[in-house]
């Protein structure tokens, strides 16, 4: 059993930003970072286009990024948290660029912008096409720098403890749930162990890999929402899926799609349907620029008028020495499928991309269950609302680490570990499974979410969905209270409660905003609330 001060779940943006911030804070404290997989592998290292800042005031203004969030957000944001986000931007990213990470910039010195859709403006910071793998590395590098920095990679979080585990009975309605720390599976031994902790921090990412057709890597499973909703905490919004526009159409081939950034749209790509038309005018005044919401819908909307699996995004246009340099990437994987960018269009489909809802917290990242916070893409902030603006992922998940490590460190003095935890029950668990049976319910599940849960839904389809997600769930829990543990086994389960999540918002909605669009209630409603689970 170890115990630290700071646990921190999660090495992505939001995880590792956290763990800097609160050891730099108290070089005398211990602060443990684990992770499922590999050290960098995760949604931030996959970011392309770049983050969101305003720091060039004679051309931007916080007002317009700050319009330029509610608008994408469709009524459903914490304009306080919105506010708080755009003008403490520059700061955090200036904390990123004093640990090492390096943004483009044009020959006078100043950095290069670029613009995605609902940006009024040019303000994307970007390392070419790879911003998240530069910010990952700069991260990685300064936490291996910070001495009182535990990580321990290859060790999955299973559950947090809570009084449930002391015995007591915990519902919704307890009052001061508190987390005492976690139990993980050690993907080294395949033991069981616990980790007691002072402040938890979740910070475990998208969810993306309960879609068929995802940008996000195969981390990306909802473990931390899934977790804290088993542990009765407050979930919102889980409805509001982005579907990135652009990810690359590539037949026969499963799990990760390559994204096309929607900063190549930017710098003047045009989307085309099968007929060559320039379809975007038809839907939105902004035409390609539109916020994802709308340009996934209009790709999804043409690719089923002419019965195509995909649209194409032109860049036949540009210059190719200035599309190379911004998108070496792009332009290098276009080439190893036989795509000339300059000659051939690059067949693009929508892929599910962003959950923008999760755990719900407060201004300081604080979920509803004592001493445990959640940051990054797991949390649901009140940023993003319906929709979330391109690029703001990023400087939120800097934001609000730096927040809840104010926050957290306020507190950790006052709390002492909770000395009674019972070892992991383990009883009644025999062999493994037949790793058919994880792998097909993998597909269905998938399968389901992207056939009735997808960019447009409806009651009909929401029911279906509920029915089958019902059977998976009653399947995979036998299988989780009689097998030994896996990581297969544990992602399936928690990939169901999201997607069982997801349902539950969608069928409560009864409207369309934002991301979620149900062609039985096209309006919006009157009511603007968020649904929390
Ligand atoms: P992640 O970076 O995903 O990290 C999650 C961590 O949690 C991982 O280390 C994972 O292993 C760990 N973890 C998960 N479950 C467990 C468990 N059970 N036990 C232990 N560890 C666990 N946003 C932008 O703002 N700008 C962009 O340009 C941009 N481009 C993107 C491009 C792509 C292809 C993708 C997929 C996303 C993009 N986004 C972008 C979104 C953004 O990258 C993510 O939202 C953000 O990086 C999430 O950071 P995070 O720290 O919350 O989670
Ligand atoms: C992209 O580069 O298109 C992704 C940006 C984002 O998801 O914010």
């Amino acid at each position: 059993m170890q115990q630290t001060d700071f646990l921190v779940i999660g090495s992505g943006i939001a995880g590792l930003t956290y763990a800097l911030k609160v050891a730099e804070r108290f070089p005398q404290k211990k602060v443990l970072v684990i992770t499922k997989g590999a050290a960098d592998e995760t949604n931030t290292k996959y970011a392309q286009g770049g983050i969101a800042v305003v720091n060039d005031l004679e051309n931007d203004s916080f007002e317009k990024h700050i319009d330029d969030t509610l608008i994408a957000g469709d009524g459903l944001c914490n304009e306080k948290v919105v506010e708080i986000v755009v003008k403490e931007g520059p700061e955090r990213v200036n904390d990123i660029i004093e640990w090492g990470a390096r943004f483009d910039k044009e020959a006078d010195g100043d950095y290069k912008r670029g613009r995605e859709g609902g940006h009024s403006e040019f303000r994307i910071l970007h390392h070419k096409d790879i911003t998240g793998w530069e910010m990952e590395r700069a991260l990685l590098d300064a936490v291996n720098r910070q001495k009182n920095i535990e990580f321990v990679k290859h060790c999955f979080v299973i559950d947090i403890i809570t009084q449930h585990h002391l015995g007591n009975l915990v519902t919704k309605a307890t009052p001061d749930i508190e987390c005492f720390g976690v139990y993980v599976l050690n993907l080294e031994t395949n033991q069981v162990e616990k980790i007691l902790s002072k402040i938890t921090l979740m910070a475990t990412g998208g969810n993306g890999q309960v879609y068929r057709t995802t940008t996000n890597p195969s981390i990306a499973t909802g473990d931390g929402v899934s977790m804290v909703y088993r542990a009765k905490g407050r979930i919102e919004n889980m409805e509001f899926i982005q579907f990135h526009p652009t990810a690359l159409y590539e037949p026969g081939v499963r799990g990760q799609a390559f994204l096309i950034t929607e900063a190549v749209r930017g710098d003047g790509g045009i989307l085309r349907n099968k007929d060559g038309e320039a379809f975007m005018e038809k839907y939105d005044e902004r035409k390609d620029l539109a916020s994802r919401d709308i340009v996934a819908r209009a790709i999804d909307s043409e690719m089923k008028r002419t019965g195509t699996e995909h649209v194409w995004l032109d860049c036949r246009h540009f210059k190719k020495e200035s599309f190379v340099e911004h998108f070496p990437n792009i332009y290098k994987k276009c080439l190893s499928i036989g795509i000339d960018i300059s000659k051939q269009m690059i067949p693009v489909a929508p892929a599910a991309h962003y959950s923008c809802g999760g755990i719900k917290t407060d201004e300081w990242g604080r979920s509803s269950i004592n001493n445990l916070y959640a940051c990054g893409e797991c949390a649901s902030t009140g940023l993003h609302g319906a929709n979330r603006l391109a690029s703001n992922s990023l400087l939120e998940g800097l934001v609000f680490a730096h927040r809840c490590a104010i926050d957290a460190a306020e507190k950790a003095d006052q709390i002492s570990f909770q000395s009674n935890i019972p070892d992991w029950n383990a009883a009644g668990t025999s062999q493994p499974q037949e790793m058919i049976l994880i792998t097909q319910s993998l597909k269905e599940l998938q399968l389901v979410m992207s056939d009735y849960v997808g960019i447009v839904r409806n009651d009909i389809r929401l029911q279906r969905a509920s029915r089958r997600l019902d059977l998976l769930w009653e399947e995979t829990e036998q299988l989780y209270q009689t097998s030994t543990l896996s990581p297969q086994l544990l992602e399936l389960r928690n990939m169901i409660t999201v997607g069982y999540l997801i349902v539950k918002g969608a069928s409560f909605r009864k409207e369309s905003r934002g991301l979620h669009f149900n062609t039985d209630y096209p309006g919006k409603s009157e009511l603007v609330q968020n649904i929390v689970l």
